[in-house]
């Protein structure tokens, strides 16, 4: 469904990302991880067409995208939670929410997508005409999920969603990502919490200084005895 290849990235001169190739099928969740300033973030904003400079090519479905505007590529369906969430927080969970609904065809069917939703995420029903920046950390990822899922994505892309979480929330938010992939959505994730993702993605990616190393399933990456010395301390 999504196919990067041979990507390269750059802010202004500097490259950060060098030869990436990687996809993600319909409905697998791919993990992709790696140490800080391995280029997790970048290549997921150069997924979208944000910040960096790219050389390369990305495929969604048979459609080279690459050299389209962020703002076509939201409307293709393919959304970013980008790091550290950015709710707008004097305003209502609720209003968040529907700010996630501001393309033609989503805001046609906000009504059935907000009743979905809702009924994903009960907390934000709870809280909906609380101000978002009220909520706990955790309490806002959800609504950062939730403003995503208004925009009617076929594919999520999750940076860091688990950051600064209390334990309760990483379990729920890792949940509900195994529940978003049931349901029919494909999602790319990245994350330090790397034992966790690997044990619930389909397949998963290894950066390290800009480039892919391993890639794998998510079980054979959990066992593959470079990964455990490099990330799993083991
Ligand atoms: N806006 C930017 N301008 C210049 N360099 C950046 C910028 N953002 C990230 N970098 C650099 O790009 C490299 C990859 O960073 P990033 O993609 O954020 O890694 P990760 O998300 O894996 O921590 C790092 O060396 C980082 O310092
Ligand atoms: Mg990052």
């Amino acid at each position: 469904m999504l196919r990067v290849h041979d990507l390269d990235a750059f802010y202004d001169r500097t490259q950060v990302l060098h030869a990436i190739n990687l996809k993600v099928d319909e409905r697998e969740i791919v993990g992709l991880v790696g140490a800080n300033g391995a280029g997790k973030s970048s290549t997921l904003l150069s997924i979208v067409g944000i910040k960096t400079r790219t050389h390369g090519e990305v495929w969604l479905d048979d459609e080279r995208i690459d050299h389209l505007p962020a703002y076509d590529r939201v409307r293709r369906a393919l959304v970013l939670i980008p790091e550290r969430r950015r709710l707008f927080p004097f305003m209502t969970v609720l209003e968040n929410l529907e700010l996630g609904a501001y393309l033609p065809v989503p805001r046609q069917q906000r009504g059935e997508t907000l009743d979905r939703v809702l009924e994903l995420l009960p907390v934000l029903a709870e809280r909906r005409h609380q101000v978002a920046g009220s909520l706990s950390g955790g309490e806002q990822q959800m609504c950062a999920i939730g403003r995503a899922l208004m925009s009617c994505p076929r594919i999520l892309m999750l940076d860091e969603p688990t950051e600064g979480l209390a334990p309760l929330y990483v379990e729920r938010l890792f949940e509900l990502v195994v529940r978003l992939r049931d349901s029919g959505l494909t999602i790319l994730l990245v994350e330090q919490n790397v034992e966790h993702v690997l044990e619930i993605a389909d397949r998963g990616y290894v950066l390290e200084n800009g480039r892919i190393v391993l890639e794998d399933t998510g079980r054979a990456l959990l066992q593959d005895p470079r990964l455990k010395t490099a990330y799993l301390g083991l």
